[in-house]
């Protein structure tokens, strides 16, 4: 990953491929943001005016690049576009700053070293910035052999260096924040890497292995149930959904404790680590994307690690329910009743709506423990995605204010987010003859039905909050801002901010 450091170094002496300033959209024209009076002075004062005769006007996204002034030891200025330049007195929006950091990350590709000259008044905007470059810096191509070559020629390679100037290397709170950006950068870069590794190397056991490889380095608690241990322990859902794949379902437990916590907070993820649909298979079209299905459980397993690299004072128990939904033989089919871990019985109608099923069984699991709140992050239905778009994710949960906080986290660290409710009336059409519950009703509000399934399996008196992000999971188009094509590491950094304020106490 890019390597990011402080300096307070004046930008025309520093050694750089670039450096990169911010330009906002004033109200006549564009204005040169804040930390880049350096190279305004050596343009005469006249940066404004040159960067409007080149187009620029400011807006989110746009990136303009100008030759560096004389006297300047690099080359390029890289102009990168802030939006609707803030009130007087209003510092710029951290999510801005966020978002154009990773548009210059992402154009630097193949830079060595670029210095940020962009509005960095405190620890918020270092951290914004920091995460922006790190977060739009990420390319995946270990899977490239031609891409292998291709690097070596051109160097066409992740920008390798980012000095951010204005920040203060020896402030404790600024050195804070550069240490928080790349822990949770570094974690949810991770994510993005198990999201886009093909299915056919990503099992359940393959994950699994990471994840102990994971709990290894950083010292945490974890336990794997094979399929073995499954079947014994009664995980009906999680056996029932895997059982069609010769990559046999996981269970594991992920444990992060904090000698001095006083808060439990349990995160459940679905981990389906290729969903075909099953026997209700999914016509093409549908399904090369499915390696994304286990982006709930990249995510939980993220954020578990960057609360233990953070040192959180609190107590977090990632469970990551991992299981490839095939048809086969030896699959599960629409009609046939599973024994879940909780002893419910489900009718599986049918068996393209597993991720309910495996989580049905982690959820109970993790309610065992009696943690103060559990949260479950899946790519669950396609009905949210119809809902809400593509970049926003679903919360549903059984408690009106712990939902609205958790509403609060996702937008506080720029995740766009949006709370769904879960109508009584459409449970009843989950309603079975043969069991407790059939794992699908109506068609309308899939999204709260699934929902309303899930809660079914979280224990009496727990808090529980479930995010649909099977919209912003995996984007199919093309990059912008900090977010690259394939997995995006969605929810990591709410779940993060979720587990700093239960730790601070500022949760229930
Ligand atoms: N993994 C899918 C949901 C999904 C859709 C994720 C699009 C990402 C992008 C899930 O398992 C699924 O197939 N859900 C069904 C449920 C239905 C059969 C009740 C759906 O949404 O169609
Ligand atoms: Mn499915
Ligand atoms: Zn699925």
């Amino acid at each position: 990953m890019t390597a990011l450091t402080l300096s307070t170094a004046a930008a025309p002496g520093l050694r750089a491929d670039a450096i990169v300033i911010g330009v906002a959209k004033g109200a006549k024209g564009p204005v040169v943001a804040p930390g880049a009076e350096a190279v305004d002075k050596a343009y005469d004062g006249r940066l404004a005016g040159v960067l409007e005769t080149l187009g620029a006007s400011g807006a989110e996204g746009e990136l303009t690049k100008l030759p560096a002034p004389a006297g300047f030891k690099a080359p390029l200025v890289v102009a990168v576009g802030l939006g609707a330049e803030p009130d007087k007195d209003a510092g710029y929006d951290a999510e801005a700053l966020r978002r154009a950091a990773g548009v210059a990350a992402r154009a630097l590709t193949g830079a060595r070293k670029a210095a940020f000259a962009l509005p960095a008044d405190g620890p918020g905007a270092i951290g914004a910035i920091g995460e922006g470059v790190l977060l739009g810096a990420y390319a995946f191509d270990s899977y490239k052999e031609s891409a292998k070559d291709a690097r070596a020629k051109n160097g066409k390679t992740p920008l390798a260096e980012a000095v951010l100037l204005g920040g203060k290397p020896r402030d404790a709170a600024h050195k804070g924040a550069v240490a928080r950006a790349v822990a949770v950068s570094e974690e949810l870069n991770r994510a993005r890497d198990l999201i886009n590794m093909p299915p056919n190397d990503l099992t359940p056991q393959a994950f699994a292995g990471i994840a102990q490889s994971a709990a290894k380095e950083h010292g945490l608690k974890i336990q794997v149930l094979d399929e073995k241990a499954l079947v014994k322990g009664g995980y009906g859902g999680i056996m029932g959904v895997g059982g069609g794949s010769a990559a046999t379902p996981r269970l594991v437990k992920l444990s992060y404790a904090h000698p001095k916590a006083d808060k439990h907070l349990a995160l459940v993820g679905k981990g389906i680590t290729y969903d075909s649909g099953g026997i209700s298979l999914k016509p093409a079209g549908h399904n090369e994307t499915m390696k994304c299905d286990m982006s709930g459980a990249a995510a939980v397993f993220a954020a578990v690690v960057a609360a233990a690299r953070l040192g959180l004072r609190v107590n977090v128990t990632g469970w990551l329910a991992l299981a490839e939904n095939m048809p086969s033989g030896s699959a599960v089919r629409p009609g046939d009743v599973l024994r879940m871990y909780s002893g419910k019985t489900v009718e599986v109608l049918n068996t393209d709506a597993e991720g309910r099923l495996v989580l049905g069984d982690a959820l109970w699991a993790a309610s065992q423990e009696a943690p103060d709140a559990i949260v479950d992050v899946a790519t669950l239905t396609g009905a949210m995605v119809l809902a809400l778009g593509s970049r926003t994710f679903g919360i549903m949960a059984n408690d009106d204010a712990f939902r609205t906080a958790l509403h609060e986290a996702a937008e506080e660290v720029g995740e766009p987010a949006w709370q769904m409710p879960l109508p009584e009336h459409l449970r009843k059409g989950m309603d079975s003859p043969v069991a407790d519950i059939a794992n699908m009703g109506e068609r309308m509000g899939g999204g709260l039905v699934a929902g309303l399934f899930l809660r079914e399996f979280v224990g009496e008196g727990i808090t529980w909050a479930h995010l649909d992000i099977a919209g912003p999971a995996f984007n199919e188009g093309g990059p912008f801002g900090y977010t690259p094509k394939g997995g995006t590491g969605s929810a990591v950094r709410t779940l993060v901010r979720l587990a700093e304020l239960t730790a601070a106490g500022d949760l229930g």
